[in-house]
């Protein structure tokens, strides 16, 4: 059977079943509500606030009519959004309901390498983990996902993705719509390609850069809308996807960009376009009068002339979200915040630097090694700040990510970036050929036998072998530096 042509709910062409202009696109209903992932319940026992998740498998609508085998966390697809304060010490009770090997990772988080959910923390079929850390960072939107060795695409693919919230006495004295589900939306991007009978299709057509969907779904379905009652709106975007890279804008009006990856940025950001690749976050103010409606829409991927097809059939924009106001909208102040000062900001300074690392990403290769759990690659020193020179040595980008730090960018080709990319970041889109240069600090939590990862987020390329360790040591302590054992790897 060929993939199902799906150009009335979010547009495509190439794979053989046709294309559809965006007009044909934008000229279709966005037929079901937004569906808001639940606030996952907790309860504080001896001062421990004490989530659990279980993940498992299930089903679900991504189109109106058709049944999706997925896996989700305590539901059918996707998992609850978790949500702790700063200084909060917090566990997760995560079992395993799937009958493969899988692992939670708290992608953006600050925590020790045990509890980090990486391929060490593999969790089996039927097996339970209870990560436990103390929130040590500013107010944020991060996630979860898996991570077990190898097949972390096809996990995230399947389904198994949430939020994790932060707040902090910044966020929570903010001007800033911070009712959940109602002017604070959660709004997991992901792209998915169907079978005709509805199976997610896992194999990838033409290799390259994984499993590009042909639906684009928020929240897991297929063409949602999302009513508006107030003036603002805050989308806490998050780029969910396994491959795809997404350029939103609304087109017709400009977005407020109030927070990157790690938090909130300096002062909101009026721009037109964010361009997510995998494993990216951004948050989001839109502003909406009374009785309007608007696109939030996917437009081209631009990338100074170097042609890749991320973009749904290569080329086109295509639509994400359409926002409904109601006829009479609920008054928003406008934006402002405290600045959210992180303890270790003072060391982010160029200044401290103490060493630099050159990371060089050809098609599949960091340094030209591949993923070796045995091996460690980097040992940092904790306490330092480092600068790490990234690049994409190929006509190809990639999404690098590291884990337990939120970076600063410093320059892109000796350049000063953006704005937009100037706030905290975790995940960061390598344009081919260019250098980034990322602010790094290891702030704690040394332990010479136990790595964090670094790799790309483009999860085919991570399973593929894209993807290294670092330790974080104790000065004087790189002697003690092991891998962890890893029977059958
Ligand atoms: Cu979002 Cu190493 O992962
Ligand atoms: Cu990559």
């Amino acid at each position: 059977t060929g993939a199902l042509g799906l150009g009335l709910v979010a547009g495509l062409s190439g794979c053989g079943v046709g294309s559809t202009s965006v007009n044909q696109v934008a000229a279709q209903p966005f037929t079901r509500k937004l569906p808001i992932p639940s606030l996952a319940p907790s309860r504080v026992s001896d001062g421990v606030r004490v989530f659990s998740l279980k993940a498992g498998a299930g089903r679900t609508r991504i189109l109106p009519e058709l049944d999706t085998p997925t896996w989700g966390y305590d539901g059918a697809s996707l998992g609850p959004t978790l949500r702790a304060e700063r200084g909060e010490q917090v566990a997760v009770e995560v079992t395993n309901g799937l009958d493969v090997t899988t692992s939670v990772h708290w992608h953006g988080m600050h925590l020790p390498p045990t509890m980090d959910g990486g391929p060490h923390q593999a969790i089996p079929a039927g097996g339970r983990w209870r990560p436990s850390w103390r929130i040590d960072q500013p107010a944020a939107t991060l996630w979860y996902h898996p991570h077990p060795h190898g097949t972390t695409e096809e996990h995230v693919y399947r389904g198994l993705a949430g939020l994790f919230l932060i707040d902090d006495d910044a966020s929570s004295r903010a001007t800033l719509p911070h009712e959940y589900g109602v002017d604070d939306i959660p709004l997991i991007v992901q792209d998915k390609l169907l079978d005709r009978d509805g199976a997610l299709r896992l194999r990838r057509d033409g290799g390259e850069p994984g499993i590009l969907g042909e639906v684009v779904t928020t929240n897991g379905i297929a063409g949602a809308y999302l009513p508006v009652s107030t003036e603002r709106v805050r989308l806490r975007l998050l780029n969910g996807s396994t491959a795809r890279s997404y350029e939103f804008g609304f087109g017709d009006r400009d977005i407020q960009l109030i927070a990157t990856d790690g938090g909130f940025l300096d002062a909101p950001l009026t721009i037109d376009r964010i361009r997510l690749a995998p494993g990216e976050r951004a948050e989001l103010l839109v502003i909406m009068k009374p009785g309007e409606m608007a696109r939030l829409r996917s437009f081209e991927v631009g990338l100074g002339g170097v042609a890749v097809p991320f973009a749904m059939g290569g080329n086109d924009a295509f639509d994400v979200l359409e926002l409904r106001a109601a006829a009479s909208l609920k008054p928003s102040p406008a934006p402002d915040w405290p600045r959210s000062r992180h303890a270790d900001e003072d060391e982010l300074h160029e200044s401290a630097v103490t060493r630099t690392r050159a990371f060089e990403l050809d098609e599949r290769k960091i340094n030209g090694q591949l993923m070796d759990l045995s091996r460690i690659d980097e040992v940092v020193t904790v306490g330092s700040t480092e600068v790490w020179e990234v690049r994409s040595t190929v006509p190809m980008p990639h999404s690098f990510h590291v884990h337990d730090v939120q970076f600063r960018l410093l320059t892109i080709d000796d350049a000063p970036p953006p704005e937009w990319l100037r706030g905290p970041k975790d995940t960061i889109y390598l344009e081919p050929s260019r250098r980034y240069r990322l602010l790094l600090h290891f702030a704690d939590y040394a332990d010479p036998a136990m790595p964090y990862m670094y790799h790309c987020h483009m999860l085919w390329h991570e399973d593929e072998g894209m993807m290294g360790q670092f330790v974080v040591v104790e000065p004087g302590d790189e002697g003690a530096v092991r891998a962890p054992e890893h029977p059958g790897s």
